[in-house]
This record gives C-alpha cells, structure tokens and sequence, in this order.
C-alpha cells in the first residue's frame, strides 16, 4: 500500500474538507488519497466542493434508518483505510467504532477538554468559551473512541479571544489559524502511520 484510502464524512460548509483537498492538491498529503466523501444529508456545501475537488462522494442521511450499516458498507466498498469526521455532527456508536477497522480521527473547534463532548458542536462551542471568558481558545484533532470528543489527542494549537469577538468571528479565526492547518498535518501523520503499519505487516508473511 502506498497511500491510505480516506473517506472524509462531512455534515455542513465542508470548509475543512476544502483545506484537505487543498494540501492534497499541495502534495502535502503524501501518505494519503482522498477516495470518498460521506455527507450526512442532501444540499450541503460539502457536496459541491467534493465535486470540484473530483473526490467521490455518497450522500447518506443520517436521520435515516441504517445510518451507520450503510456508511460501513460504502467504507468496505471503496476499501477505506482510515475515516477523517471533518464537520460531521453526529455521534458514532460503539458498534461502529469497533466495526471499522482501521482509525478514525474528528476535528474539534476548542481545546479539548474543554467545550466538549455531547451538545458541543459548531457555533454552540464558540459561544459557550465566549460565555465562559476564557481568553485562549483553539482546535483539537483526536482520535475517536466511544467517548464523544474522548479519544488520544493527536494535534492542538491555542488561539487567542479578542474583545468583542462574537461567535461567528471566532469560529472564523479559529478555522484559519487552527482548523485548516491541524487537520490535513493530522491526517497526514495518521495516513503514514496506516501504511507504515501495512508494510510491517506484509514484511512478517
Ligand atoms: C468546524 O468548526 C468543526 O471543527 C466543527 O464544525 C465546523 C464544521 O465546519 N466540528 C464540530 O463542532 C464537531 N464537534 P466545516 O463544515 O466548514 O468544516
């Protein structure tokens, strides 16, 4: 294997799918290929930016019945080594997670642990900080486990609060400094380590 295959499942803008495509496109993701995007509902952004970046892509609703059997079986169809959640809002069960094989890493919009876990998703992240008064916020990429933003973390970069920040303006500021870096550095590293593991594997047969 020279590359790990990625799925890259998306819920909403798909800007940090943009900046996957991107450092794709920079040949910055050399362990990686992009082979499927999965959007959890129909009309999203992310949808239009996988064609323009001629990624393939499902669109499977996750308010429907069987969610997660058919996001296992298109992974197993497009022989997926490794599942980036980039934006996608919903929670993958236990059973998922021991289903798929290989790993799965989430981008997180705060410093984890803080504004975490369950109900902390998009926006609602930025204004709880905001509430709260911290004055240095961030992103975190961590592998996913059966806690909801519990898993090892693999990248995080702080970025600072500034007065009068709403939370439409740090979601901003905390994408550009933070999100659309970490993620492709972390799935890079992750992508090398799936093939790293793959050779090692081959060698012993
Ligand atoms: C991003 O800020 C991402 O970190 C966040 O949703 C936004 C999606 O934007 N994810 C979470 O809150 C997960 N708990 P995007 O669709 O433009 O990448």
């Amino acid at each position: 294997m020279l590359t790990a295959r990625i799925a890259v499942l998306v819920s909403g803008g798909g800007t940090n799918l943009q900046a996957l495509m991107d450092a794709r496109d920079r040949g910055e993701l050399p362990h990686g290929s992009l082979a499927l995007v999965i959007a959890d509902k129909p009309g999203i952004r992310a949808i239009e930016r996988a064609r323009e970046g001629d990624v393939a892509c499902a669109v499977i609703p996750r308010k429907e019945p069987g969610f997660e059997e058919k996001v296992l079986a298109a992974l197993r169809n497009y022989k997926i080594d490794m599942v980036v959640l980039a934006g996608f809002l919903g929670i993958l069960s236990r059973e998922f997670i021991q289903a798929f094989p290989g790993p799965i890493i989430n981008i997180h919009p705060s410093l984890i642990p803080a504004f975490c876990g369950k109900g902390f998703y998009g926006l609602k992240v930025h204004q709880a900080a905001l509430d709260y008064g911290v004055k240095v916020t961030g992103a975190t990429v961590h592998y996913v486990n059966e806690v909801p933003d519990g898993g090892k973390i693999i990248l995080q970069r702080a970025v600072d609060i500034l007065p009068g920040d709403t939370a439409e303006v740090l979601q901003r500021r905390v994408m550009e400094q933070a999100e659309w870096k970490l993620l492709p550095a972390a799935a890079e590293l992750v992508a090398a380590d799936v093939v790293a593991a793959e050779a090692a594997s081959a060698a012993k047969e």
